[in-house]
């Protein structure tokens, strides 16, 4: 199976593809977490992706594609996996179709986080990450049992992504409104398309993802 979770920045996107992955046996294809590896690691792609990151824009189509084509070929994917953040613009999901074509598969379904614009900067503002094992938290909405320890790892280290300040975050949410958001109709007129209120909890919004996969 092959499926697209699409939504805004904090709209729960990494936060259900982890649990799909682990529930449905699905890879999760992050380009943004493959993107932040790259800055990390100081690879040339990573540092040409930087600025445009740190500024809340697309980086270009050429370097992002040319990831996603890279990585599905795997054999990870050949039993189905999960785009987040993949496609963002209709030339992205051009490409996607063009790849999908070329290997004889297909989208099986695409899955619309809605969630209001207010909500999404407190999830971006409130969201720190567990540096040793990555468990994600929220000052909000999730924070761990006990202050400091990572529940999971155990971990006392945490971490904030640059590019959740206030400024980039506007830019990010901007960026969403002008080129990801024409995605919608391109996908509904192909009839794949579903939408979940993203606005419910995260075990609720598991609970409607995973009722469009089975139906998908
Ligand atoms: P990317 O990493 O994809 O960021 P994003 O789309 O802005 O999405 P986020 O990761 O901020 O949010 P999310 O929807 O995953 O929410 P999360 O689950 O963390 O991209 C970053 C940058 O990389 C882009 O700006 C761009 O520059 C570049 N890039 C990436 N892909 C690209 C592409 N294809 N083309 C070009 N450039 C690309 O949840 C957020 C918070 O809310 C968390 O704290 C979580 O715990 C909490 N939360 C989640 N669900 C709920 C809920 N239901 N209720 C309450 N809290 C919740």
């Amino acid at each position: 199976m092959i499926v697209i979770l699409l939504g805004p920045p904090g709209a729960g996107k990494g936060t259900q593809a982890k649990r799909v992955q682990q529930h449905h046996n699905l890879m999760q294809l992050s380009t943004g977490d493959m993107l932040r590896e790259a800055c990390e690691t100081g690879s040339p792609i990573g540092r040409q992706a930087r600025a445009a990151m740190d500024a809340g824009e697309l980086v270009s189509d050429e370097i992002v594609v040319g990831i996603i084509a890279e990585r599905i070929e795997r054999d990870d994917c050949a039993g189905g996996f999960l785009l987040d953040g993949f496609p963002r613009n209709v030339a992205q999901a051009r490409a996607l179709d063009a790849m999908l074509a070329e290997k004889g598969r297909k989208l099986d379904a695409v899955v619309e986080m809605r969630v209001d614009e207010e909500a999404l900067v407190k999830r971006i503002s409130g969201r720190f990450t567990c540096a040793t094992c990555k468990e994600g938290y929220n000052d909000y909405y999730k924070r761990p049992k006990m202050d400091g320890i990572c529940d999971v790892c155990g971990g006392n280290e945490f971490f904030r992504r640059d590019d959740d300040n206030e400024e980039t975050v506007r830019n990010r949410l901007e960026t969403y409104r002008a080129q990801t958001k024409p995605l919608l109709p391109y996908y509904e007129a192909r009839g794949v398309l579903h939408t979940v209120d993203g606005m419910a909890g995260i075990d609720e919004v598991e609970r409607q993802v995973a009722e469009v996969l089975k139906a998908a």
